[in-house]
């Protein structure tokens, strides 16, 4: 195996758009290093993906909610001796129900993973990148973060909206300095978010032209990286969705999520 290959981590690497990240990084020669919660999940992939790309896989467990976390993974890697070229901050889910409804602490958790660790991994990651004159940092949002708020899963599309604004911020920042930054927004993708968040009884009410795959999602993600793109939106049809969100007046963006919310968030 070489040396000189470059290596990715991937959060939230044990299922769906994580998984299908680690497998397009690995067949373009890098390296992986792959974290999520279920270890042996991980193992499964590292195996795989180390016999089908001829690639180096290290698995860290680290449960992103645990705010001393990040921390705890950079240093891990770094005392493996191991540098992360590529950061993918993937690892994510929705809180169902009405907000007020929630516990506090779910809420906090959430924002802990969605926000909080992805920032702070870019923030200790990013220096040496910088330092070597290269790097790649994607931040999986949605699009639900480039249309108006829904009913249910609150703080999802308003933490998705944050990734994408931070990305832009940190793509102009980064601009001349060989970081390549990039916010991916796929729309609904096969994976077991749905199963998670417990909305997979009302998705699948989805027309099959709404759905794209965790494959597709990673494939085109890799290539919008790697072209310095500041925000992707995955597949035609949610950049049409995302077109036309920014055109419509938002009291009619807002009707149209009031009669839609049902379904597509458990409330
Ligand atoms: N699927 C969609 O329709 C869709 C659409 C737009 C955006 N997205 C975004 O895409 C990303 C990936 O979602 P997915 O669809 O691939 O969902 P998924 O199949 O449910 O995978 C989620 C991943 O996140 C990890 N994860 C969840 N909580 C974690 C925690 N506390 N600490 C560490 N890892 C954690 C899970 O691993 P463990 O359970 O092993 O920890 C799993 O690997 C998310 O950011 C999601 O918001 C998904």
């Amino acid at each position: 195996m070489s040396q000189t290959r470059m290596t990715a981590l991937v959060t939230g690497a044990s299922a769906g758009i994580g998984k299908a990240f680690a497998d397009v990084f690995a067949k373009y020669g890098f390296n992986l290093i792959l974290t999520a919660r279920r270890e042996d999940k991980l193992r499964d992939v590292a195996t795989a993906l180390e016999a089908k790309h001829r690639i180096k896989a290290d698995v860290i467990a680290a449960d992103l909610a645990d705010p001393a976390a990040p921390e705890k993974l950079v240093a891990d890697i770094r005392s493996r001796g191991l540098q992360v070229d590529a950061l993918v901050n993937n690892a994510g889910y929705g809180v169902p129900g009405a907000y007020g409804a929630t516990a506090w602490n779910d809420q906090k958790a959430f924002i802990q993973v969605l926000v909080t660790a992805p920032c702070e991994l870019a923030h200790r990651l990013l220096p040496d990148m910088v330092a070597r004159k290269k790097g790649y940092i994607i931040n999986i949002a949605s699009v639900a973060g480039m249309v108006p708020g829904s009913v249910g899963h609150t703080l999802y599309g308003a933490s998705k909206s944050f990734m994408v604004q931070f990305s832009r911020s940190l793509h102009l920042e980064n601009e001349g300095t060989g970081v390549n930054v990039t916010a991916v927004c796929p729309g609904f993708t096969f994976s077991e978010f749905h199963d998670v968040t417990g909305t997979r009884a009302q998705v699948s009410k989805m027309p099959s032209y709404m759905w794209m795959t965790a494959e597709a999602v990673a494939e085109e993600g890799y290539q919008a990286v790697m072209r310095n793109k500041a925000v992707h939106v995955n597949g035609n049809v949610n950049k049409g969705i995302v077109l036309l969100a920014k055109y419509l007046p938002d009291s009619v963006g807002l009707m149209i999520m009031r009669a839609r919310s049902k379904d597509v968030r458990a409330q």
